[in-house]
């Protein structure tokens, strides 16, 4: 593909006008099929700048290939993505990242032997003349971008190894290199699955000092407590359909939400949730 073929088609986005945000991103009728299985089934999302929006749904019910269209991992088999209110074209993950997007997927995100300035700036490192790295530049850059996003951690520096923080603090980590990046739009996947409720509490501060920043995340997760608490907006999936979208003002509890995918899961016959209700997609 040449390198100057833009990424996204049309010349200007339609400007959404004062007082309304900027729609980062926005999934039209998106289907993707692996062999005669849609995983995702023809859905529509969009992520607003400074919103953190929930993604719900049971095993299999397509989050990680959702995740994977809006990384461009994978290409949609039919629909359209729009960034900023742009369709794009040859969507693919260098051109996911180029429109502002970062995924931080669970496990494979940090390089646990390497300091946390390494990890921030790997591959992207900050280089002078004659090629020389700007090392103490990058350990400034790396604690404003920590201090930035909340991290208050007395005992560790920007040269800390990353094996010696904590789950929590390993996903700040990440989270700082996505905002080095650039990104608008951080999408996590299951970013608390494997933590305590302290750890749980330090990635929650992550992501709203990220949202108060004026960026937007995507959170990704199977506790419904975990993304009742964190999100503004919740997007439930089953079986590769959004089968609710509802802010978070309008779901009094955590319970409501469960509920709502408990009858998801083993619906009755002739009964419709309160959350069903002139709300669903
Ligand atoms: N590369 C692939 N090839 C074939 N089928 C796939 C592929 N990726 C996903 N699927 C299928 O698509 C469906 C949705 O899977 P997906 O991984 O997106 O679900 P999920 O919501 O992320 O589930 P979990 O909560 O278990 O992570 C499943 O039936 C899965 O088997
Ligand atoms: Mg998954």
């Amino acid at each position: 593909m040449p390198a100057s073929d833009p990424p996204v088609s049309g010349s200007l986005a339609p400007d959404p006008g004062p007082g309304v945000p900027e729609r980062l991103i926005e999934l039209r009728d998106v289907r993707k099929s692996f062999g005669n299985v849609f995983a995702v089934a023809g859905v529509n999302l969009h992520v607003d700048r400074g919103e953190v929006v929930g993604l719900l749904g049971d095993n299999g019910a397509g989050k990680s290939t959702l995740i994977k269209l809006i990384a461009g991992v994978h290409a949609p088999t039919s629909g359209d993505i729009l960034v900023r209110g742009r369709a794009v074209r040859n969507w693919n993950a260098g051109r996911s990242r180029e429109a502002g997007i970062e995924t931080v997927f669970q496990d494979r995100a940090l390089c646990v032997q390497q300091s946390i300035v390494r990890n921030i700036f790997m591959g992207r490192e900050l280089a002078g003349p004659f090629g020389f790295l700007k090392v103490r530049r990058q350990v400034e850059e790396a604690d404003r971008l920590m201090r930035e996003i909340g991290f208050t951690s007395k005992v560790f520096s920007p040269q800390s190894i990353v094996g010696q923080l904590s789950g929590g603090e390993r996903q700040g980590v990440a989270i700082a290199r996505a905002i080095y990046n650039k990104a608008d739009l951080i999408v996590l996947d299951e970013p608390t699955t494997a933590l305590s409720l302290t750890e749980t509490e330090k990635v929650f501060r992550f992501v709203r000092a990220v949202r108060d920043g004026g960026r937007s995340i995507l959170f990704i997760g199977h506790n419904i407590h975990h993304v009742y608490d964190i999100a503004d907006r919740f997007v439930v999936l089953d079986r590769g359909r959004v089968v609710l979208q509802v802010e978070k003002a309008k779901v009094a509890s955590a319970e409501l939400l469960i509920s709502f995918m408990e009858g998801v899961a083993h619906p009755v016959a002739g009964e419709l949730h309160p959350l069903a209700m002139g709300t669903a997609a």
